[in-house]
């Protein structure tokens, strides 16, 4: 029997949203392939890791050198790709960012970053913004608001949603498309109400990314920092996705010219091997340190994620793919604002660099999100050939998140387009031919879908 015949998914545990249809066989560059032999564009970069493109040959050459030098050691030792790596960020973070530690996912550096600053604050209290995704464990789990907390039980106590600065959908109903921070006035009131007076920590994505590629405005993390350092709490960036070249720059932080006490990175810095840190000031690593701060796990500090993330450095600053970003974001967005030209249910283009938002709605003036189109697009556009993410939930919108690797080409992104708009002119006429189109719930729209794939739509 063939894996055709067979359920190839037969001994996996569903981990949540939709799987691909096929077994996938390579990645390089910017596309995927299937076993069938069909070639993808990558529009999610992987798992928004593989910014320098798929197995690129530095990377390969990195785990090459490992396996002539280490690949893991004992959690007490730190091998010479460590300490060259935390050089190598601490020459590029801003100041007085200077220390850091590596461990392997997104989750694991905020829950590190958060029990550090419980740790130095003595507090427990964290305020973290609606939509956001920080990840799937304990401490990153609780903060996470674009996920779906429902069935665990209880998260962990002294976590607070701040409503986010959504230009587009203000969530306290205020403002519309152009954000005034009445949002953050008012979260931070209903926050002070609550508190028990044990602050810790804010902790925010310079980029909401899963929330629907939220750019906040001008200023708000500015105000965020004064917000946070009145209440003696420590800010946490969670740069995940943004640092490291995504928004076109090494750091947002140093765009935004702020300075948290507290960076998170991880997916961009492996380049699709799993490595994450969290860096912070000397004085806050001193303080944590004397309090007999412990983060003592398997994989901390190990040798070959170490060695990759030093070439993806490498190859960013040799390839140049900070400004290979900026200017490919540019011709993204352009091309993107062309198609909403032509296509009215495209409501909304957002976002920097090469992470941008598509958000569908079935009318302009009222918002109304277009799930039903948003989910046949998506599966149209992975049958001709583009794999891209959709978020789409009922209060929030239909969003795709389009994020590319850095090194994509023109014609990658034309060649994404021309399947884009053929895709959504061919759903529109999908839905059109059918009574009451354009506002029909999604289990209606996943019952017309073409092979079963609910569009892509995955929790983060
Ligand atoms: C901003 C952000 N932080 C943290 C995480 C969690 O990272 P990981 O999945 O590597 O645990 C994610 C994952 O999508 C993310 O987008």
């Amino acid at each position: 029997m063939t894996e055709r015949t067979t359920d190839f998914r037969e001994h996996l545990i569903r981990y949540g949203g939709d799987t691909y249809p096929e077994i996938v066989e390579k990645a390089q560059g910017c596309y995927v392939w299937d076993a069938s032999g069909n070639k993808i564009l990558d529009f999610t970069s992987g798992q928004m890791c593989a910014t320098v493109g798929h197995n690129h040959p530095n990377i390969v050459a990195a785990i090459r050198k490992s396996c002539d030098t280490a690949l893991h050691l004992f959690s007490g030792m730190i091998p010479r790709s460590v300490v060259e790596l935390a050089r190598a960020i601490a020459k590029i973070v801003p100041r007085p960012l200077t220390k850091s530690m590596f461990v392997n996912t997104g989750s694991e550096s905020n829950e590190a970053a958060i029990k550090m600053a419980k740790l130095y604050t003595g507090g427990f209290e964290v305020v973290a913004l609606g939509g956001s995704w920080h990840g799937v464990t304990g401490n990153a789990g609780a903060v996470s608001f674009a996920s779906d907390r429902k069935g665990y039980g209880p998260g962990m106590p002294g976590t607070f949603a701040l409503p986010e600065p959504n230009a587009y959908r203000c969530p306290v109903r205020h403002c519309r498309d152009r954000c005034d921070l009445t949002c953050m006035k008012v979260g931070f009131e209903l926050y002070d109400m609550q508190s028990t007076g044990a602050r810790a920590a804010v902790i925010a994505e310079p980029v909401i990314s899963a929330g629907g590629v939220i750019v906040p405005p001008d200023g708000y993390f500015d105000a965020l920092q004064k917000e946070t350092q009145k209440r003696g709490m420590l800010m946490i960036f969670d740069e995940a996705q943004t640092a490291f070249g995504r928004l076109g720059h090494w750091f947002a932080a140093s765009h935004l010219k702020v300075t948290p006490d507290l960076l998170t990175v991880s997916k961009t810095l492996g380049g699709g091997i799993p490595l994450a840190a969290v860096i912070t000031t000397d004085e806050i690593e001193a303080k944590c340190h004397e309090r007999h701060f412990a983060f003592y796990t398997s994989h901390v500090s190990d040798p070959l994620p170490a060695t990759v993330g030093l070439a993806v450095l490498e190859t960013i600053a040799g390839e140049h793919l900070l400004e290979r970003s900026r200017e490919m974001g540019e011709y993204l967005a352009a091309s993107l604002r062309e198609l909403q030209e032509r296509h009215e249910e495209i409501g909304d283009v957002r976002g920097m660099g090469l992470l941008r938002g598509i958000e569908l709605v079935t009318d302009r003036e009222t918002r109304a999100p277009h799930h039903a189109l948003g989910a046949l697009t998506t599966e149209r556009c992975l049958q001709l050939g583009l794999s891209m993410n959709i978020r789409r939930r009922p209060e929030r919108g239909s969003v795709w998140r389009i994020a590319p690797p850095l090194t994509v080409t023109r014609e990658d992104i034309d060649r994404a387009m021309t399947i884009f708009d053929q895709s959504l002119s061919e759903m529109k006429e999908v839905l059109a031919r059918r009574p009451g189109s354009g506002t029909r719930s999604e289990p209606a729209a996943r019952k017309h879908s073409m092979a079963g794939h609910r569009g892509r739509q995955t929790p983060m």
